[in-house]
């Protein structure tokens, strides 16, 4: 498997660098409703994952399925507009594969972001929040198997996973622009489902203040290859059985967009820190 593993990884960042993708310093995972943050890049490089061999595409209609390359603030960006979630077939290898590749070109900054239920009564819908820590309960890992011993240990160490001094510095530098960004504990549910009102309730003793159904396999990854992380939530609705009513992906998306212009500002911050 590690072989295969490598083979592919190979083959994928042989194609990019091929289309001339040069040692890209900070990667941007694009979360739903936040694609649009791939405008952001004048005269960029845009690669469907469709043409990118071993790269899938997602199917869900709001992710646009691109690589986006380019710079922002003087930096080398890679953007993954789109992103491919492990309930879409139960596989964590393929959830895991674009930040793999992105750790196998180099990048040495993760910006992984989502759209999550807020769990935490004293945050709300529209909020910024800053992942302190993640509690995986997928009920699956994507260093599951044999391990890239040339990319990170067999058994790595997960107290640091998302950087505390980054975390500090996009505060203080947010709050400088009247940004107030939240901060608390992200838990990966596998989805396709919302969670119960009883799962969140769960998830709140065990000390969650968002839901979702990403960024972890994600972290994991870029984690293992110790790179820097910044985790940024945006929590679109209330999770299930805080307020009485049903929840929508319609709702998650009319909050995403309403946070257009404060997420847009929030990464180009986590960029230039
Ligand atoms: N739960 C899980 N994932 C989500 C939610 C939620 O409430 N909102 C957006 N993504």
């Amino acid at each position: 498997m590690s072989d295969e593993l490598r083979i592919k990884l190979k083959e994928t960042t042989d194609f990019l660098k091929a289309k001339g993708i040069e040692n890209p310093e900070v990667g941007v995972i694009l979360g739903s409703g936040l694609n649009d943050y791939a405008d952001r890049i004048e005269d960029p490089l845009v690669i469907p994952y469709n043409d990118i061999p071993n790269m899938q595409a997602g199917k869900l209609p709001d992710h646009r399925g691109q690589l986006i390359y380019g710079e922002i603030s003087g930096k080398k960006v890679i953007l993954l507009a789109g992103r491919f979630h492990y309930y879409e077939n139960g596989d964590m290898q393929k959830t895991a594969y674009p930040a793999r590749v992105l750790a196998y070109l180099g990048v040495k900054r993760f910006i992984i972001t989502n759209a999550a239920g807020c769990i935490n009564e004293n945050f709300g819908v529209g909020d910024l929040m800053l992942i302190s820590d993640h509690i995986n309960y997928s009920g699956a890992n994507p260093l599951i198997g044999d391990n890239l011993e040339e990319l990170g240990p067999r058994i790595p160490d997960m107290t640091y996973t998302y950087n505390r001094e980054l975390r500090e510095a996009l505060k203080k530098r947010a709050h400088e622009e009247g940004i107030e960004l939240r901060e608390g504990v992200y838990m990966m549910f596998s989805g396709p489902t919302f969670e119960t009102p009883a799962e969140i309730i769960f998830a709140r003793t065990v000390g969650a203040d968002a839901a979702g159904m990403s960024t972890v396999p994600e972290a994991i990854i870029a984690n293992h290859a110790e790179r820097e992380i910044i985790g940024i939530s945006c929590l679109s609705n209330m999770a299930a059985g805080v307020l009485d009513q049903p929840l929508s992906g319609q709702e998650v998306n009319e909050a995403a967009m309403l946070v257009k212009d404060t997420f847009k500002k929030v990464v180009d911050m986590a960029i230039e820190i």
